[in-house]
């Protein structure tokens, strides 16, 4: 297989975490370029779920080098936790198989209690954040003063930037939010206390990368989050606070873009954004419930109750713009079983017109109206199929019309949690 990037093409939870597992078995590298644990990633092996929020979807295969590039931000407390889970259930997290770049920003108990007090204080316009510390993290970074991975191995370097950062966000804390200001001593002993875990997996992740390849190794990157949840492309302003398009698997993990061979978006048959924002398809219905009941679609990262409606092919349209998609990996598509009429939104009427890709301008996702076509549905159940002519017709058929308007084509079907239950075409 060639080296492969991983992309969300909705608003996150598309599956990523189970098409990354399934194509850890033919890479050697998987590294996260982006976001942080913010994303919950379940992978099911044998009816058996993982759920990760930091570390790579490659990990349940033994050998798989993990690692955690410089676009992420990482809690190294929630790295941790997770370590020690997955080391109680036999795999091995040693830093032998899993790094962390030291230009990994870190994600601190000031930018959790941040995101959370700013969430609480707001009336109106809530984004619905994960409440992980994400945005004040990636804030940090943009303004010079984060701390990063490699800090830990510098306890003065640590002290000299947490008494810095605590003097503004403690004013922020008390003053504005009405909030509990954090003790820097308190905070830097935490840290302090973790770092001697932390630093044996500092890891020069390009470097790694490099050589890898040099090797004939093939790289996994895998994307959290989903294309219209990007700090630049997504629904702004109720985005993530990164960059979640393919490019950013160059500048997350230091790889010149011309190793990215294949782009692949991960795109659920249906449509589901959990927070606030702008969604076209949402079914605020009986139809709606059906989806969310059937699918599961509660959150893996915070358990609320995700929104759901009907697929969006203008989206995915848009994801292949800006991404460069080589394939879709269509997930979820036996969750539809049993819908007498299924619905694809193949273009926007806005302002009048009738229009291929979402308009521009802040929030005009908000006014535009799907034109849908209907498609007839299925009762069969194909969760044990493995091969695309065995699906039934209409689902031939509706895979196929997703193609036409993308443009992209769907080069895997899942139609089931587990690993297993991928048809590669
Ligand atoms: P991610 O964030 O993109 O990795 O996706 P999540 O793990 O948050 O959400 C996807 C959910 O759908 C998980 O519970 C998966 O186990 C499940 N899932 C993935 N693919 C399929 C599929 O083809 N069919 C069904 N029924 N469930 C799936
Ligand atoms: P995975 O990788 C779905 C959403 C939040 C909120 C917005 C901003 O599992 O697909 P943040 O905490 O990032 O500042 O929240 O982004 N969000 C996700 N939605 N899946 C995710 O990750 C998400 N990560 C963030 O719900 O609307
Ligand atoms: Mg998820």
């Amino acid at each position: 297989m060639a080296n492969t990037v991983i992309i969300g093409s909705q608003w996150g939870d598309e599956g990523k975490g189970k098409i990354v597992d399934m194509l850890a078995a033919t890479s050697d590298v998987v590294v996260r370029f982006q976001g942080g644990n913010n994303a919950g990633h379940t992978i099911a092996v044998n009816g058996k779920q993982t759920i990760l929020h930091t570390i790579p979807s490659g990990i349940l295969h033994d050998g798989k080098t993990c690692l955690i590039g410089n676009g992420v931000v990482l809690d190294p407390f929630v790295f941790l936790q997770e370590t020690d889970s997955l080391a109680e259930n036999g795999l091995d997290v040693s830093p032998r198989r899993l790094g962390i770049s030291h230009k990994t920003h870190l994600i601190l108990p000031y930018h959790v209690a941040l995101d959370r007090a700013r969430e609480a204080y707001k009336a109106g316009g809530k984004i619905g954040t994960t409440g992980r510390g994400i945005g004040p993290c990636y804030e940090d970074k943009v303004s010079r003063i984060g701390l990063r991975a490699s800090d830990l191995a510098n306890p003065d370097l640590v002290r000299t930037k947490v008494r810095q950062a605590l003097l503004e966000k403690n004013v922020l804390l008390q003053s504005l939010y009405k909030a509990e200001p954090l003790d820097p001593d308190k905070v830097i002993d935490q840290v302090l206390g973790i770092a001697d875990r932390i630093t044996p997996y500092l890891t020069d992740v390009s470097g790694v990368i490099q050589e890898s390849m040099r090797m004939g190794k093939k790289i996994l990157w895998e994307g959290a989050q989903g294309v219209h949840l990007d700090v630049d492309h997504g629904t702004y302003p109720f985005v993530t606070s990164s960059n979640t398009v393919s490019g950013c698997a160059s500048t997350g993990t230091g790889v010149g873009p011309n190793n990215l061979d294949r782009i692949i978006g991960i795109a659920k048959a249906y449509t589901t954004r959990v927070g606030s924002g702008p969604f076209p398809t949402e079914l605020n219905d009986a139809t709606g419930d059906f989806l969310r009941e059937q699918g599961h679609e509660f959150g893996a990262t915070t358990g609320r109750p995700r929104r759901c409606g009907w697929l969006d092919a203008v989206i995915l349209r848009e994801s292949a713009r800006l991404c460069g998609l080589t394939e879709i990996a269509l997930t979820k598509i036996d969750v539809l079983r049993n819908l007498p009429v299924l619905k694809i939104c193949v273009d926007y009427r806005y302002k009048g017109q009738r229009i291929e890709y979402p308009p521009q301008g802040e929030n005009a996702l908000a006014e535009v109206e799907p034109i849908y076509e209907e498609l007839p549905g299925f009762s069969e159940d194909i969760s044990t199929c493995k091969h695309f002519d065995g699906l039934p017709s209409n689902v031939q058929k509706y895979i196929q019309r997703l193609e036409a308007l993308t443009q992209v084509r769907i080069a895997y079907v899942s139609v089931g949690p587990d690993r297993e239950q991928t048809i590669i075409r």
